[in-house]
């Protein structure tokens, strides 16, 4: 069944039909027809999956994104994909499928992407590696700078960044230890693949109640707090902004498009979402784009030394592209 009989087979109830909800498979919208929108899709409970639908859709996923969707998952998927079948005003997941499959359906896979993905993110997450680049790693790369012996030039590429909370605190600390009235020219790279954390992150506006995940320092000095319409938000200063360019990056395919080389890369909380392939293909870019002592930080469930001998961990989570490890 095409997803266009799909738009249509609902049982009666009126429902407005905007520009915004019509199903992209459509080439006329207005063969949707307002009056056969099943009334269940307003709420839970969610359209169901069969195994063989499931794996369809593990496959097309995986080879979209990498992501591998273990058999257990078969309620996020539904949970997830809800909002944007009734938005489509399509009602089985079947119809869905066959739509998004549709080679030509590039801008739906994206926002199936946008739906599947998970963005849990904070500012200073895993503050034991905070500690660590401002304790040990910038100390380092400002006496190396003092002795002649690397650029004050530093590049840094938070890979997987979600709504920013990543890249923002690294710039931050970074703005902090490294500043420009000193010589450093510091930029970063934030990649993710979901537009929509992509839209969040580039605003850099966060709701105040989370300023208790910044150090009180960083908070004062880099963070705006909001007022009168803005109240009970905070925004990222400009100066902190401009430091970082985010842009939409799927890390199993386009890795090749990243300039580099990068001095540290932030790919946290990402890889546990891959099988082993697509960890390993994404860690070899990744390792590729490390300059020499170059450090790649992951996330507390990561650990790479077992499938990745040339990276060197310096601490769980912290790994070098190095020789020597006892160089940092
Ligand atoms: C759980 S969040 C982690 C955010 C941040 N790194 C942290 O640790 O707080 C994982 C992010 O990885 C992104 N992601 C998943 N698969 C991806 C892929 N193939 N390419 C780029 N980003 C991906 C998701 O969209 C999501 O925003």
């Amino acid at each position: 069944m095409s997803a266009a009989t799909a738009a249509g087979k609902g049982a009666g109830t009126s429902h407005h039909v905007d520009a915004h909800q019509v199903d992209p498979c459509h080439t006329d919208p207005c063969q949707v027809d307002p009056c056969n929108i099943d009334p269940c899709l307003e709420q839970p409970p969610y359209p169901s999956v069969s195994p063989a639908l499931f794996q369809k859709f593990q496959k097309l996923i995986y080879a979209e994104t990498g992501i591998w969707l273990g058999s257990s998952k078969t309620a996020l998927l539904c949970g997830r994909l809800f909002r944007r079948l009734r938005a489509l005003e399509i009602t089985s997941l079947k119809d869905y499928y066959e739509c998004v499959a549709a080679p030509e359906q590039h801008e739906e896979r994206v926002r199936m992407i946008d739906a599947i993905t998970t963005n849990e993110t904070r500012f200073f997450r895993e503050p034991r590696q905070f500690e660590f680049l401002a304790q040990t790693v910038l100390p380092r790369w400002q006496a190396a700078a003092e002795q002649g012996l690397r650029p004050r030039r530093v590049r840094i590429w938070s890979a997987g960044c979600s709504s920013g909370e990543e890249p923002y605190s690294v710039a931050m600390l970074l703005a902090r230890h490294l500043p420009p009235e000193e010589g450093w020219d510091v930029r970063l790279l934030a990649t993710d693949i979901s537009n929509r954390v992509l839209e969040k992150a580039r605003k850099g506006t966060y709701p105040i109640a989370r300023s208790a995940e910044l150090p009180k320092d960083l908070l004062h000095g880099f963070m705006l707090r909001g007022m009168a319409e803005r109240l009970g938000e905070m925004k990222v200063k400009a100066e902190i902004q401009q430091m970082i360019d985010f842009r939409r990056l799927n890390l199993d395919q386009d890795c090749g498009l990243v300039e580099g080389p990068f001095d540290a890369i932030f790919c946290r909380n990402v890889l546990i979402y891959f099988d082993s392939a697509s960890k390993r293909r994404v860690v070899t870019n990744l390792y590729r784009h490390l300059i020499p002592d170059g450090l790649l930080f992951v996330g507390h469930a990561e650990n790479l030394s077992s499938m990745f001998s040339e990276l060197r961990s310096l601490e769980p989570t912290i790994y070098i592209k190095a020789a020597d490890k006892e160089e940092l």
